[in-house]
């Protein structure tokens, strides 16, 4: 399935339903070309939503021929005017915008099978199309927007001005399924077993017998590659585990105890502990230390490397996001935004990039994950940034801060657990600013550190809101970390959504 990207929000939101149910679908141009879909050979189009008008200047267009090749098309909202105006029908600004919620009648029709004759609807349009394409039959109508559907089955073109893809259309799922399954005759077959063989396929055809390399973080994406990666080629792969001392309680050991003992992947899991924390000494400034621990990862890595001896391949966790993000598939949304994971490991390393993740997002790779084994502690682990505990240690990093931060978060993380709210939070972590305030403990005053809690919600972490912990976990969480942690003497919660702050402090 493929699917137009015209610009609008929800595009990439279309693939991610369209793989919900079980069809594999790509974001691709709408630049793309008759002969380049008929050499991609898909089930079907979808063209998505767009900001634009289809009269406007600079609007994103598709070339017309793709309408007369016989491939099961869908336009939504913007996509299906663009169908209107080039086959045949009108598009005009009736002024009857509609933004919302909207109530929808449908008569029958392919893409209405076995939904309700009325059902409620997202709109968000301003221009409406006032005659559907030549041949075509109005197949829904609502209150200010007549033609809300059309279909014609004999050139298997199909449109609708709402979105079937957001939540606020409580139908929208079965009607992308009727067009998928019934109209496009596209079997839901797209498993997580189904990828883990597809890609276990490509991996050996790209790798042969050559050895390959993997820098393993602790965190899911670089995991699930490893791991498809060692089952296709098991032994010619080499996890290399740089522990720069800045990652959470019990991580090095979960990583070491999951890869190295439960999955037999071989594993260098290299100290370099004190390696980063020299080289962090009196650094205070954020970007210096991220600089500071970029720079040291890549050497450290580049010496295991060459110890390793000639490895012509590099694993990495890159996720279909990163490659929509960079501007890898030429969409008009795309925000060029260089990604660390894109942007690779040592450049010049020139080793040729085995990437298995590429065409899947962050919920279909930790699916991939559970189906390989991957324990459900490390399957659904929060994002958790590269340079680790050093950017939440506000001020400079030493031992002693580290090993307070470390308890801290992992009494909070605990608590969020035990309260069953971690998989329902996008991030939760504790962040020590290196400032101390006055206490009393006891008969005794105190000057220590305190504990800043932040929990957040997100769907991308693009913006984010603070999450409302019930007050009893909060003081709970609040009085274990100030009575289990010599050094704290206060817990403070950060209350700040994104924009304008952001999730991390640094
Ligand atoms: P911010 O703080 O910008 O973070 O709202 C957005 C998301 O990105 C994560 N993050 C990082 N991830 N390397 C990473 O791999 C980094 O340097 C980095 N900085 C922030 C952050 O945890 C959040 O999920």
């Amino acid at each position: 399935m493929l699917v137009l990207d015209f610009g609008g929000q929800y595009a990439q939101l279309i693939a991610r339903r369209v793989r919900d149910a079980r069809v594999y679908s790509e974001l691709v141009s709408h630049r793309i070309t008759p002969d380049e879909v008929e050499r991609r050979n898909p089930y079907a189009l979808i063209l998505s939503g767009g900001p634009a008008s289809v009269y406007a200047e600079n609007a994103p267009l598709v070339d017309p021929a793709i309408f007369s090749l016989g491939v099961p098309t869908l336009g939504i909202c913007y996509g299906m005017q663009l169908m209107a105006k080039d086959l045949g029908g009108s598009v005009e600004r009736t002024g009857a915008s509609e933004f919302g919620k909207t109530e929808l009648r449908a008569a029958d029709g392919a893409l209405f099978k076995d939904l309700p004759d009325e059902q409620t609807v997202w709109m968000s349009h301003r221009d409406a199309v006032t005659a559907p394409p030549e041949g075509s039959r109005v197949v829904a109508g609502s209150p200010s927007t007549p033609i809300a559907a059309f279909e014609d089955p004999e050139r298997a073109l199909y449109g609708v001005q709402f979105h079937p893809e957001v939540v606020h259309t409580p139908h929208g799922q079965e009607l992308l399924k009727n067009f998928l399954y019934e109209v496009a005759g596209a079997p839901p077959a797209w498993t997580p077993a189904a990828v883990i063989e597809e890609q276990v396929e490509r991996i050996r055809a790209q790798v042969g017998r050559g050895r390959v390399l993997c820098a393993l973080s602790g965190g899911v994406d670089s995991a699930v590659a490893a791991l498809l990666v060692h089952k296709a080629v098991g032994d010619q792969l080499t996890c290399v585990f740089v522990d720069h001392g800045l990652l959470r309680k019990d991580e090095a050991a979960q990583v070491v105890e999951t890869f190295g003992r439960q999955l037999n992947v071989p594993l260098v899991h290299v100290q370099a502990q004190e390696r980063f924390l020299a080289r962090l000494d009196r650094v205070a400034e954020p970007e210096e230390k991220r600089k500071i621990i970029g720079e040291e990862f890549i050497r450290v890595f580049e010496e295991e490397a060459r110890r390793l001896g000639a490895t012509r391949f590099l694993v990495q966790g890159t996720l279909y996001s990163d490659v929509i993000e960079s501007g890898g598939n030429d969409g008009v949304a795309a925000t060029i935004k260089s990604h660390h994971n894109v942007a690779g490991l040592p450049a010049e390393m020139e080793m040729d990039l085995v990437e298995p993740l590429r065409m899947l997002f962050k919920d279909e790779a930790r699916r991939v994950g559970e189906e390989l084994g991957l324990p459900e502690r490390m399957v659904w682990r929060h994002p958790f940034p590269g340079p680790g505990l050093a950017i939440r240690i506000i001020g400079e990093v030493t031992h002693e801060r580290l090993e307070i931060l470390r308890e801290a978060d992992a009494i909070l993380l605990e608590e969020i657990r035990r309260a069953g709210l971690y998989r329902e939070l996008w991030q939760c972590f504790a962040v020590l600013p290196a400032i101390r305030s006055v206490g009393v403990m006891g008969d005794e005053r105190t000057y220590e550190y305190p504990i800043v809690i932040r929990a957040v919600t997100s769907e991308d972490a693009m913006t984010a809101d603070w999450a409302r912990l019930p007050y009893d976990l909060l003081e709970t969480i609040s009085s274990r970390i100030i009575n289990e942690i010599p050094g704290v003497n206060r817990v403070a919660l950060d209350i700040s959504s994104k924009p304008p702050a952001t999730i991390e402090w640094e």
